[in-house]
């Protein structure tokens, strides 16, 4: 991903004593690096969606707990150990569906723990949880690269290819999970043609995914959401691969509402579809998808998005942020440690066993 100036454009960065963010709600035509000092200011960040995307909000609210503990200014460790807790709790109300955050805050947490137990000192743990946090980071850019080269098989040159929302660099340390296919593809020219839905009402696909694909010099054609079945219908699309903020143990999928929408008119036309998926977006605490915590926002992404009132006043709006793919309709699950096929269940369980051995 690069800019005009086709320099690398990361959506977080840090700097010791700072978290630099790009506000993604201002992409394509801003490219602003906020600079965040305090947790309570990137809870602000990831409810109001300046940082999207699953494994990025996962990345940020672990620099959230690192700031929030550089910030302690007690001097007993069991202090700061509540401190951390409580900085934890608050940050995993920030938003409820994408459960990397509460992967990456649980994983902030034991860490803190661990050090409070070992009888470290809070300088000392300080330095761990900010190393514990760029880790995070450092690992996501590694996993995405691994999810591209798992997915990248898949895919031939010439194929059309559609994706829904951003899972894209943006949504990650680097290279997206949706997106890290066609990025790979690139570098080693084999030409996919991309189209992106636009992704209403946050419009991700149009303002993140159409804006990333272009610099990168990758073919890529934005659509509305609801011209899919008619591309489709024409033959164009030989593959969808989306992203997802949660996969549940059965295989069920949340993602960018109108995923589902995409998944049963690839199923109506034959075309497989794909889910890219860390390893820490599966969650197998969560038996299926009715039981994943569905994100509801404000009335406003719908009626006078972007500043443009285009409904009626006091009109009913029901605005879901994400909605639950059912397993049958994924044709398979993309994730660093390999491509997982039905049954869902016994092969997503296998791929952790076979991670923890
Ligand atoms: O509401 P958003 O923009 O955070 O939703 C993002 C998505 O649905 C992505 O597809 C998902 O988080 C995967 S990002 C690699």
């Amino acid at each position: 991903m690069t800019t005009p100036e086709h320099q690398p454009l990361s959506s977080l960065i840090w700097k010791q004593d700072k978290l630099e963010m790009l506000d993604q709600r201002l992409l394509p035509e801003t490219i602003l690096m906020l600079k965040l000092y305090t947790p309570e200011e990137v809870w602000e960040s990831i409810h109001s969606m300046k940082v999207r995307g699953a494994p990025a909000i996962g990345i940020a609210a672990a620099f959230g707990v690192v700031l929030g503990a550089k910030a302690y200014d007690g001097l007993a460790i069991q202090g700061w150990l509540d401190h951390v807790k409580s900085i934890c709790a608050h940050l995993a109300t920030s938003r409820p569906t994408a459960v990397n955050l509460f992967w990456a805050l649980d994983r902030m947490m034991q860490k803190a723990s661990d050090l409070a137990e070992s009888g470290a000192n809070i300088e000392d743990s300080n330095a761990a949880l900010e190393a514990e946090a760029l880790l995070i980071q450092k690992e996501d850019e590694e996993v995405c690269r691994l999810i591209g080269e798992n997915a990248l098989p898949l895919f031939a040159d010439g194929m059309g290819v559609l994706t829904h929302c951003n899972a894209g660099g943006l949504a990650t340390a680097k290279y997206g999970t949706a997106t890290a296919p066609m990025y790979l593809a690139h570098e080693r020219g084999i030409n996919l043609k991309v189209f992106a839905d636009e992704t209403r009402p946050v419009l991700q696909g149009a303002r993140l995914t159409a804006f990333e694909l272009q610099q990168a010099g990758i073919d890529v054609t934005l659509i509305c959401d609801n011209m899919a079945g008619m591309v489709m219908s024409k033959g164009w699309i030989q593959a969808v691969i989306v992203g997802t903020d949660r996969v549940a143990a059965n295989g069920d999928v949340a993602n960018k509402i109108g995923t589902y929408s995409v998944a049963v008119l690839a199923k109506a036309h034959n075309i497989p579809f794909y889910v890219a998926s860390p390893l820490s977006t599966i969650d197998l605490s969560t038996p299926s998808g009715d039981l994943i915590p569905i994100e509801e926002r404000a009335a406003e992404e719908v009626t006078e998005g972007f500043g443009k009132r285009t409904a009626p006043q006091g009109v009913k709006v029901f605005n879901p942020a994400f909605d639950v793919t059912p397993n049958e309709y994924v044709t398979a699950i993309i994730t660093e440690k390999g491509v997982v096929h039905a049954p869902f269940k016994e092969n997503l369980a296998a791929l952790f066993a076979k991670d923890e051995a």
